[in-house]
């Protein structure tokens, strides 16, 4: 199964590929997660992404796709992958398309997240994750059993850099302008399957796994 998430930050794209990404054997590729791991480790893609990523701006095509290429062109990515956050333009998405194309892995399916914004800022206002594994948790929706701490590996719980109102207005703003042609770009090309990211979170881990089954994907 080769699968893109596509949707606003806060839709619920990370979530549902933490859980599915396992129950399917699929490699979850987030540049969101690839960029945040640059930057704690101060490699140069980093140093050069932190600046646009505190901002909530969009980092370079050409960083994201080099990170991504590297992971594609990998062996567990011939199993099946998923992937969470990318492509953003329709740059990366030419490019995307291009690298699947010389690998012969083209895509199956791209789902759509159509979200609210009321619930992107309640989402991402609320989110927490570990620092350790990287589990996503929300103060009220999916709250850890103890405050603070994760319920998996006992890690301590933070709040991302972006996830303040301000930014998170901006990254709304650049999905808008950048990536959300992206819906037409798929829906043209027969491979878009929209679902509600306003749903909780096990209703809508329940409708994509009846989208896969509806779309004959194992
Ligand atoms: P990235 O990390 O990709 O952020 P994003 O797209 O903004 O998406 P999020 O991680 O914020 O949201 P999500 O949909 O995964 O929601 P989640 O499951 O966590 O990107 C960060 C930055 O990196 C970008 O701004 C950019 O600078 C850079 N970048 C990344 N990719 C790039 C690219 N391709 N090109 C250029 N730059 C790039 O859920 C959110 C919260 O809601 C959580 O608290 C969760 O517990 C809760 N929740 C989830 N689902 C539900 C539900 N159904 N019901 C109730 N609560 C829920």
């Amino acid at each position: 199964m080769r699968l893109v998430l596509l949707g606003p930050p806060g839709a619920g794209k990370g979530t549902q590929a933490g859980v599915l990404s396992k129950d399917y054997s699929l490699m979850h590729l987030s540049t969101g997660d690839l960029l945040r791991e640059a930057v704690k480790n101060n490699t140069p893609e980093g140093k050069e992404a932190k600046s646009f990523m505190d901002k909530g701006e969009l980092v370079s095509d050409e960083i994201v796709a080099r990170m991504i290429t590297a992971k594609l062109k990998k062996t567990d990515a011939s199993l099946g992958f998923m992937l969470d956050g990318f492509p953003r333009t329709k740059n990366q998405a030419e490019l995307l398309e291009a690298v699947l194309n010389n690998l012969n892995m083209p895509l199956d399916l791209v789902i759509y997240f159509q979200t609210s914004e009321e619930t992107i800022l309640k989402r991402l206002t609320g989110r927490r994750i570990c620092r350790k594994c990287g589990k996503i948790f929300h103060v009220t929706n999916i709250p850890p059993k103890t405050e603070g701490i994760c319920d998996s590996c006992g890690g301590e719980l933070y709040q991302r850099e972006d996830d303040k109102e301000e930014t998170i207005k901006n990254r709304i703003e650049v999905y808008n302008k950048q990536t959300s042609e992206l819906i037409d770009y798929y829906q043209q090309k027969e491979i878009l399957k929209e679902v509600s990211g306003d749903l909780d979170v096990n209703e809508l881990y329940r409708v994509l796994r009846d989208t896969f089954e509806k779309s004959g994907l194992k």
